[in-house]
Formats: structure tokens, C-alpha cells, sequence
């Protein structure tokens, strides 16, 4: 029965499928800011939402981590959140762009538990990037749209909770992967870097942002939102998206404070555009001063009563409904949702290739994925 509905919706979809399956796509143009308006639109520009001034915005930080969330790094993450809260007393909160492979699911589930972000990083992770560069809208739908039903079963988290994608190594492949956010109802990419302090906006027109790592997107894509991550600088002034990337920085407690600062500050002082702080917690595996220094940089920010640290959907709630620090709860009328932690780990073995992995999730051995997750471009 299961195997008839299937190839029922296989024709389906093949007979609906003149060219791949997708129609093609209007060339986006100049943006009007008359026609473009929010909640749902934005252009792209450093103009700050809502046409208010700089002083009286907050200065939203986003704490971001990429890759599998695991063992090696869920203490990082406990150490660094647990127990702190924002100005409008709601508890700060990073976004976790989660990899597949090697993500204990149950970490995830506590992780969203307590109000964090979890957002979509791929199924496979594979290289060369060359690999993303070319892949499909449906390739994309399978690394990321299948991801998120994955993990939303997985963790135990609702599907809608997962809103966010990054590319893996940061590689765009032109329209398709914002052509793919768009067509599984997500929300926002944040993989595109810039030297711009851009606030966050809509691909609806065309965007100013320069591609550094293209093909960039040309087409008109209503509604779908692009978070950029406007470069840090190193000590020589030379560029990094993500923090970890950054090669002339000291490597003494001090000297890595007054490097993250100088980097706060140049957001909070200009335009307050969100502050991306992008990071691999395998960073502060290098040197035990990295984290001593990320700590006391979070103790330092936590002394301003106008920076928040928020996830990356709560930022764009604030873009689309922005309101002045004194009638926060306009942008904000609740904190973050959280939840009780209700995991039942279990640890499923499951055969990859020649190999057996062990993954744990909340359920039991029947929730256990049959095969290893993993994308093949041949899969039909
Ligand atoms: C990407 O596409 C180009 C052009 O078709 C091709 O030469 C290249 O081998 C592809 N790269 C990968 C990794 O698939
Ligand atoms: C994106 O879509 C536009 C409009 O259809 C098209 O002109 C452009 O070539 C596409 N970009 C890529 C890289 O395919
Ligand atoms: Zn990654």
C-alpha cells in the first residue's frame, strides 16, 4: 500500500515537472522601498529598520555555532548560556546550525528546551565545495528540507521551531538554495558574507550586497530573508566571517577581549546592525584562552542594558516589528518559547557503509532510522 501511494506521488510529480520541477524565476529588481515595505519586506540596506536612530535601538548579538552539536562541545554551550538573561530579563539565547553527522539528538533536544535556536547546516556536510556550488533546488531540499523533518523526529522539536539555514563552507549555488528556503515554507539563510554593515532584508528586490563566495542570487524570491554576516577584522585589518578564521589575533586573554570588543564596537557605535559573533566550538579547543576570553567578552556585553543576545529568528522578529528600547515588548511581547526537557535518550546502531555509528535520540529503538542519513545525488 505505502509502495503504491509512493509511486502514485512519483508520476504525480514527474508529469507536474517540465524542467525539474520549478518554474522559472523573474530577474529581481531595483527595490522599491515605496512598494517594499515590513513586516515582509526589506531592502537591503544599512538603513536601520523602522527609520529609527542608532541610540535608540537595541544592539542585537547573535552567538551562533556550526557543525555537530555532541560531547565534545554541549559543556561549552551549558557554560556559556545557562543562567544568564537579557535587559528585558528573558534568558540569552545562541542559534546552533546543526550537521547531521555525529549530532547526539538528545543535546538538541536540550538545547531547544531551553530556548535556543536550532537551525539547518545539512545532512551530509560533504566536500568539495564545489558539491554545493552545483547543487539543485531539489539537492538543497534534500540536504536541508529533509534535515529539518529529520531532526524535528529525531529531538523531539516542532518542525516550525527550525527556520534557519547555513551553508556548509559558506558556498551559495545562485537562486537555488534560497529558490529551496522558499518552497519548504523556512524562513532565513545566513551564509552570505559582506563588508557591509547590512540589517537583515528580503530577497523580494535586488539585493547590494557584494557575492564574495558566488554564484549569488539575481532572481526575485518574495519573502525569503537573507541575514548577512558582515565581516570582522583582525588585528591587520584583513577580513573574517567566521570568527574562528580570523588568523592575526593574539593569543592572551587580553589581547583576544580588546580584539572582540574593538569588533563589538564597530557595530555599536555605527548603525547597530546585528553583531554576529560566528564561531566553531572547536575553537575553543585551540588554545584555553579562546574560551576564557569568549566568557568574559559575554560577562562584558551583559553589562549593557541596550545589547541583547538573541537567537537569530527573535533578530528578525525585532527587524519586522522594530520597536525603541523603551517598548521592547512591542517587537517582544514574550520571551523565547522554552520547554521542559521530556527526552527518552536512547542510542540506535545503525550501519554506514562498512562502518556502524552509534546515534542518540529521544524515542525508542522503533525511531530509530533505518539507514544511515545520507544524501546520494543519484536518489531520484
Ligand atoms: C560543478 O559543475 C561544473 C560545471 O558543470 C563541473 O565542471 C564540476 O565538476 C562540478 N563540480 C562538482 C564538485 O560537482
Ligand atoms: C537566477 O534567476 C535569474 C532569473 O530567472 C536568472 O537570470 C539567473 O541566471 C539565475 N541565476 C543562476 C546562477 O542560475
Ligand atoms: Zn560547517
Amino acid at each position: 500500500m505505502k509502495t503504491l501511494i509512493l509511486i502514485g506521488l512519483f508520476v504525480v510529480s514527474a508529469l507536474a515537472a517540465p524542467r525539474s520541477g520549478y518554474e522559472e524565476l523573474e530577474l529581481a529588481k531595483k527595490c522599491d522601498k515605496e512598494l517594499c515595505q515590513l513586516p515582509n519586506c526589506r531592502c537591503s540596506s544599512a538603513g536601520i529598520p523602522g527609520g529609527l536612530n542608532a541610540k535608540d535601538v537595541p544592539q542585537l548579538v547573535l552567538l551562533t555555532f556550526d557543525d555537530a552539536v555532541n560531547i565534545a562541545n554541549i559543556n561549552y554551550y551549558e557554560e556559556i548560556f545557562d543562567g544568564k538573561v537579557n535587559p528585558d530579563g528573558c534568558p540569552i539565547a545562541g542559534t546552533f546550525f546543526v550537521s547531521q553527522e555525529y549530532t547526539d539528538y538528545s543535546s538538541i533536544h536540550s538545547l531547544s528546551s531551553k530556548g535556543h535556536e536550532i537551525a539547518l547546516h545539512s545532512i551530509t556536510h560533504q566536500t568539495p565545495t564545489g558539491y554545493w556550488r552545483n547543487l539543485s533546488v531539489e539537492g538543497h531540499m534534500k540536504e536541508f528540507a529533509d534535515q529539518r523533518v529529520l531532526m524535528s523526529n529525531l529531538a523531539k522539536i516542532p518542525k516550525k521551531s527550525i527556520q534557519g539555514i547555513r551553508l556548509p563552507f559558506l558556498q551559495l549555488s545562485g537562486n537555488n538554495s534560497f529558490e529551496m528556503i522558499k518552497k519548504a515554507d523556512l524562513k532565513y539563510d545566513a551564509s552570505w558574507p559582506t563588508s557591509k554593515f547590512l540589517w537583515p532584508y528580503t530577497l523580494d528586490y535586488k539585493t547590494t550586497q557584494e557575492c564574495p563566495i558566488g554564484p549569488c542570487p539575481t532572481a526575485s524570491i518574495p519573502g525569503v530573508w537573507v541575514s548577512p554576516m558582515t565581516y570582522w577584522k583582525d588585528d591587520l585589518d584583513v577580513w573574517c566571517s567566521m570568527v574562528d578564521a580570523c588568523v592575526n589575533i593574539p593569543d592572551d586573554v587580553d589581547g583576544l577581549l580588546s580584539f572582540m570588543i574593538r569588533n563589538f564596537e564597530s557595530h555599536y557605535l555605527d548603525n547597530r546592525s546585528p553583531f554576529g559573533f560566528y564561531l566553531h566550538a572547536a575553537w575553543f579547543g585551540r588554545n584555553e584562552n579562546h574560551f576564557t576570553a569568549y566568557l568574559k567578552f559575554i560577562d562584558y556585553l551583559q553589562k549593557f542594558k541596550d545589547v541583547y543576545l538573541v537567537s537569530l529568528q527573535r533578530a528578525l522578529e525585532w527587524v519586522q516589528n522594530p520597536s525603541k528600547l523603551d517598548n521592547l515588548k512591542n517587537s517582544w511581547p514574550n520571551c523565547q518559547p522554552r520547554h521542559k526537557y521530556t527526552c527518552e535518550k536512547h542510542t540506535c546502531e545503525i550501519r554506514k557503509g562498512e562502518e556502524y555509528r552509534y546515534m542518540t535520540i529521544c524515542g525508542t529503538e522503533d525511531d530509530c532510522p533505518e539507514k544511515y542519513p545520507w544524501v546520494f545525488p543519484e536518489d531520484p
